[in-house]
């Protein structure tokens, strides 16, 4: 299966790379700014507004600020591996993106400069939520969540308004969810005080209708579901679903965070859902890496759009407008408008890709899963969910490493840590609860070439024989980076942690 891939060897960088604080040197300087050219023109500065103390920062020459940052670039992987990390539709980030975003036209506005100074890029979040729109048939989209838990947050916030409005929400405080839908749908609504009630999956893969059926009653006040679910697949009777609950007068979210699969093959709307999230910084090509920055774009109904945080875009007599959110809207659940560079990068995915080329995407990124998935079926020790279900996984398929660990004691998180050492990027296993053993989920998505995708399965196939081989040789992975296995001790230890030059000074350099 893997004779024609030739593994790469690869070794990280180990420079012992010092916190940049440490290498600082009294009245060492990058660049020297010349003296006011008017005097005391630095004292126009209003005195509330002027530090009382110097900011505690690095004093280095030029050279050694990049030889540095040049040095910790060096000792990680960074994004440009083949990163096939399930649930993420890991994407390219066009470089031509980064450089629109990066102009002063972007990013020297700020959100508080009056609407008529903005109005190009008010047009570029409008004309993105007329593309979202049509993706999936809702009636409006904002965009201030900080990403897709925050969207789901949204959610909730508009379900309690909602049935507030309706005089109900005494009465409904119940929401429904699957066991394989991300868990901030869960605990987004607990957040917001729902009672939350969760369906298992049925031999189908998926819970039943006649689970959800026992489930729904006047109390619901939602469901809220991605479809497919967290391990790709499809419920096909979701129609029927939506069906069902909005007979009890329950709204209901379709997450989307999943959409690479089925884009351009059904809407939400259509559907019967109320009200959707797309992430622009997966399958919309904003990046990802890092966790962020993000973009949890939700979209809803008319009916609902009387809840939705301000400040809202208008377009009045050619011109856009932000109007503060209504009187029933539910305040903002971030500030300003949302991240604004990320929704450029969007809008010029969505522009580049066009409605075939998205289409083509989904096609693409279904084909090249179960193109994987004919081949990790071959693979010694991985077997696959469900593995009588005959209809097809969509853009992802959850793995599991179960037989390998019996039969060799080497874990999930060891095979990972194993692959790193081959220079690809770090599978992701799945959510919380495990409902597979030792489980993995690789998404192949649209973009990588066939080259790259065997290259990552002949990494999975020599990983998983070493461990047959020599099992203690992937348990101590990785062995070809900085850093080896971390002491995750400090990290659950908040006298320990620090994620500041100052907390550090704080805990770890001052005398108790
Ligand atoms: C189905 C689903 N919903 C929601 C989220 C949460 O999104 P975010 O990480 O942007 O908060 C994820 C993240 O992986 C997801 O897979």
């Amino acid at each position: 299966m893997t004779e024609s891939v030739t593994l790469r060897r690869y070794q990280g960088a180990v420079w012992d790379e010092p916190v940049v604080m440490t290498l600082s040197r009294p009245g060492r300087r990058g660049v020297v700014f010349p003296a006011p050219r008017v005097p005391g023109e630095l004292s126009a500065i209003p005195t509330a507004m002027r530090r009382a103390v110097a900011p505690e920062l690095p004093e280095m020459s030029e050279p050694d600020v990049l030889r540095h940052y040049l040095h910790l670039s060096q000792q990680t992987l960074g994004m440009m591996g083949i990163s096939l990390f399930g649930t993420c539709t890991m994407k390219y980030n066009a470089r031509v993106n980064e450089a629109i975003t990066a102009r002063d036209e972007v990013a020297q506005l700020h959100p508080r400069q009056p609407d008529t100074t903005l109005q190009g890029s008010l047009q570029i979040m409008h004309d993105l939520d007329l593309n979202l729109r049509a993706l999936s048939g809702m009636d409006r989209f904002v965009f201030q969540a900080a990403g897709g838990a925050d969207a789901a947050f949204l959610h909730v916030c508009v379900t309690r308004a909602y049935h507030a409005a309706r005089g109900e929400l005494e009465t409904r405080d119940e929401i429904i969810t699957s066991i394989q839908s991300h868990p901030c749908n869960p605990a987004t609504a607990a957040t917001a005080g729902f009672k939350i009630i969760t369906l298992p999956l049925e031999a189908n893969g998926y819970p039943s209708l006649e689970a959800l059926k026992a489930a729904v009653s006047p109390r619901t006040a939602a469901l809220m579901i991605n479809n497919p679910d967290d391990m790709g697949i499809y419920n096909p009777d979701i129609a029927e679903w939506v069906k069902v609950v909005k007979a009890a007068g329950g709204l209901c979210f379709y997450d989307h965070a999943n959409f690479n699969g089925v884009m351009s093959k059904i809407r939400a709307r259509d559907l019967g859902f109320d009200a959707c999230m797309f992430m622009l910084h997966k399958t919309f090509g904003a990046p990802k890496g890092g966790g962020g920055p993000a973009v949890g774009a939700y979209g809803c109904s008319e009916a609902l759009v009387p809840y939705l945080p301000g400040p809202l875009l208008t377009q009045e007599e050619g011109a856009f407008r932000l109007q503060p959110g209504s009187d029933s809207g539910i305040g903002r659940v971030r500030e300003f408008l949302g991240n604004l560079p990320q929704m450029i990068k969007a809008y010029a995915w969505v522009r580049a890709m066009g409605a075939d080329g998205i289409a083509e995407a989904s096609d693409l990124s279904v084909l090249a899963n179960n193109y994987m998935g004919r081949k990790l079926a071959q693979i010694r020790g991985v077997t696959c969910s469900h593995p009588h279900l005959t209809a097809w996984r969509l853009e992802m398929t959850r793995y599991s490493l179960e037989v390998l660990e019996r039969e060799t004691g080497v874990s999930a998180y060891d095979v990972q840590n194993r692959m790193v050492d081959y220079g690809v990027d770090a599978f992701w296993l799945a959510h919380e609860p495990w409902i597979i053993p030792q489980p993995f989920t690789p998404e192949a998505g649209e973009m990588w070439s066939k080259e790259d995708i065997d290259y990552w399965i002949a990494v999975l196939a020599k990983v998983c024989q070493e461990a047959y081989d020599d099992p203690q040789l992937v348990r101590t992975a990785p062995h070809n980076h900085v850093i080896g296995r971390l002491n995750s001790g400090p990290l659950e230890d908040p006298a320990q942690w620090a994620t500041t030059w100052r907390a550090y000074t704080r805990k770890h350099l001052t005398p108790q």
